[in-house]
């Protein structure tokens, strides 16, 4: 009760706090020319949104990492720069000094104090509207741009080259070098991989044209029913694509008559429509129909009749 007392009776404790007007030495820019300044620092912000936008053109454009480092980082310099400019030149250099009262003022006093400060702060920024807009134009240009590698990295729309392939019927096996497959070219046991003829230079080739030939036996095998005819002299086409998460399934194991997916070690009985006999993947490869044409090449009856490679792309 001491304490309040002496404080109620310190003199001018409940007088209004004078404020600082514009006018007040501490509260003017340290630049000497204020709009010399300004179209400086206007400069450096067109400069910075200038350099954002090349990034983004030149990325958008196929990228080249050179130019797209130089544009960015002198995007960033030029609106870095504006910014401490814009700090230093044009708002107020201090220092501030608040006269106050030894202790807290009562409410009304606090609450005049504080819309004076925020009143007087929105005044300082308003005056250089001009810049706020550029410095929000060029964060917004960067914001856009910034959005390029994660739109230009989805890369191309799949469409529906994952559900089909370019086995058409009538299709000539050939050999990655393009090369015809005919029916002497495998002996028992042998294996091969194979794709359409014309479309082995295809990013789908590698993708879900890529099938295993395999010649299981010297006469045609028929590993489902209803495939009576898809095996002729023991040749057997399936899709190489892993049905389990797309790896190639490269090994043929002749004395088991098995193909090995070498990624999760998934085992496909190529005597029973690839059907999987171990590890992860969920169902068989898809079998190629094959007949051996009037001139002993290979070539495909029809299309696989589903999808290949797992399961999800046929849900995509
Ligand atoms: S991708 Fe073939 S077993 Fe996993």
């Amino acid at each position: 009760m001491e304490g309040s007392a002496a404080v109620e009776d310190r003199p001018g404790e409940h007088e209004a706090l004078p404020i600082a007007s514009f006018d007040d030495p501490h509260l003017q820019p340290y630049a000497r020319d204020p709009k010399r300044a300004e179209r400086l620092i206007a400069v450096l912000f067109v400069l910075g949104i200038l350099g954002v936008i090349g990034y983004g053109a030149v990325f958008w454009q196929g990228g080249q990492t050179q130019l797209e480092g130089g544009f960015l980082g002198g995007g960033l310099f030029f609106i870095g720069f504006g910014l401490s400019a814009w700090g230093k030149y044009l708002l107020p250099q201090g220092p501030f000094v608040e006269s106050r009262h030894p202790m807290s003022s009562p409410e009304p006093d606090r609450e005049a104090m504080a819309s004076a400060v925020v009143d007087r702060g929105k005044m300082v920024f308003r005056r250089r509207g001009f810049l706020g807009t550029l410095l929000g134009a060029g964060m917004g240009v960067f914001g856009i741009v910034a959005t390029f590698p994660l739109i230009r990295s989805l890369g191309p729309k799949p469409g529906n080259a994952l559900d089909t392939t370019n086995w058409k019927k009538g299709s000539r096996l050939v050999t990655m070098d393009g090369r015809p497959v005919s029916v002497h070219d495998l002996e028992v046991g042998g294996s091969l991989t194979v794709f359409p003829e014309g479309y082995t230079d295809s990013i789908r080739a590698e993708a879900t044209d890529q099938t295993i030939l395999v010649r299981a036996a010297a006469s045609s095998i028929v590993t489902q029913p209803g495939r009576e005819t898809w095996g002729p002299a023991g040749y057997l086409a399936y899709s190489k694509v892993c049905t389990h998460a797309g790896c190639p399934v490269g090994l043929y194991m002749e004395q088991t008559q098995q193909l090995l997916c070498p990624c999760h070690q998934s085992l496909f009985d190529v005597l029973d429509g690839a059907a999987p006999v171990f590890g992860p993947a969920p169902r068989p490869l898809p079998q190629l129909p094959l007949y051996v044409d009037a001139h002993g090449w290979l070539r495909a009856q029809a299309p696989y009749d589903q999808p290949v490679g797992p399961g999800f792309w046929e849900r995509s």
